[in-house]
């Protein structure tokens, strides 16, 4: 076997519906087009080898079968396609071993997604190699299960934005996973300078829903029926309701106590330079913020997320979801 496969995955932003939709309920997702390109290779020995520039001898390096044998501490990209190579190693019996080197359009700090990205686009890149007719619902499963061996916690939103593209209304798990739109929407994105840790804050929610179980409770019911009409208004275009529904989602979060002053801050100048609507997008803690707004209002609003500190991320939203590059 002498090939070599090259496939990318789209990275994601949470439009409408983050913490909610780990309890069940639905979200609004975009795929955004910073991808992570994945390129795998046969191998003549029985090594996984994963080109890692963040190891000090730049790999990663492990016999095939003895890839779950250990609880060693690795980068967390290392750690996502070696999960995603021993699962499928579990359904595929793996002949030889094989190189998998990554890399990105888009810096690690932003929350894009680069671990979902990794592991859909690993898992594709590895199907192809092995000529695996496999479905986009069976990519997105099994990149699922590895998300939650590693983190635990997780909707698999992220995985569903890698996999399928576009703007999709998705419920936990995948219960439910719907394009809403391929076109892009009308985002500016701004960074708030701090990575966050996305466990901790979905820790944080669970807390105060065991301490406050009604009252989150409802917080959730009512974000639940935000997403219902978002999803309405992404498909008739309506920007102006959509903004609305950011700007309340937004309160929300704020109450479940993941926004952060700067995110606060960002948001609130960017509503004062006539954005229709803005909120953080993802677990919160810090990370990015969303502004929904039309072109005449941009680069307005661009200056004022710079002038609270942001940094404006360029994102084409709604991409394609994994594809083969070579
Ligand atoms: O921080 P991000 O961009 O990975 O988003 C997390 C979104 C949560 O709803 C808080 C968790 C999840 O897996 O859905």
């Amino acid at each position: 076997m002498d090939k070599k496969i090259t496939v990318s995955a789209p990275g994601k932003l949470m439009v409408l519906g983050e913490h909610a939709v780990v309890y069940n309920r639905p979200c609004i997702v975009t795929a955004v087009d910073s991808r992570i390109r994945v390129t795998v290779e046969p191998r003549g020995d029985n090594l996984l080898v994963i080109d890692a520039p963040q190891l000090p001898n730049g790999h990663y390096k492990k016999p095939i079968d003895k890839l779950g044998s250990n609880k060693e501490k690795v980068p967390k990209e290392v750690a996502f396609v070696k999960k995603t190579v021993e699962l499928l190693a579990q359904e595929k019996k793996l002949e030889n071993g094989i190189t998998v080197s990554t890399k990105s359009d888009f810096s690690h700090r932003y929350g894009f997604g680069s671990s979902s990205a990794v592991t859909v686009g690993t898992l594709k890149a590895l199907c192809e190699l092995y000529g695996l007719d496999w479905s986009k619902r069976k990519i997105f499963d099994l990149a699922y299960r590895v998300t939650l061996s590693i983190q635990g916690v997780g909707s698999g939103f992220d995985i569903a934005a890698g996999v399928y593209g576009g703007t999709l209304y998705f419920v936990t798990g995948g219960k439910r996973i719907e394009k809403i739109i391929d076109k892009p929407l009308p985002l500016v994105v701004g960074y708030s300078g701090t990575k966050a840790d996305t466990p901790t804050l979905v820790r944080q929610v669970a807390e105060l829903k065991e301490k406050q179980p009604n009252v989150v409770n409802e917080i959730f019911d009512t974000i639940q029926t935000l997403v219902e009409q978002g999803k309405n208004y992404i498909r008739k275009d309506d920007w102006v309701s959509l903004g609305d529904l950011f700007r309340i989602n937004q309160g929300l979060l704020h109450s479940l106590g993941v926004s952060t002053p700067k995110l606060d801050d960002m948001c609130t100048q960017a509503l004062v330079a006539r954005a229709y609507g803005a909120k953080l997008s993802g677990a919160g803690g810090g990370d990015c913020m969303i502004a929904l707004v039309l072109d005449k209002e941009k680069s307005a609003v661009e200056k004022a997320i710079e002038s609270a500190g942001g940094e404006v991320i360029p994102a084409t939203t709604s991409a394609e979801g994994v594809r083969v590059e070579s």
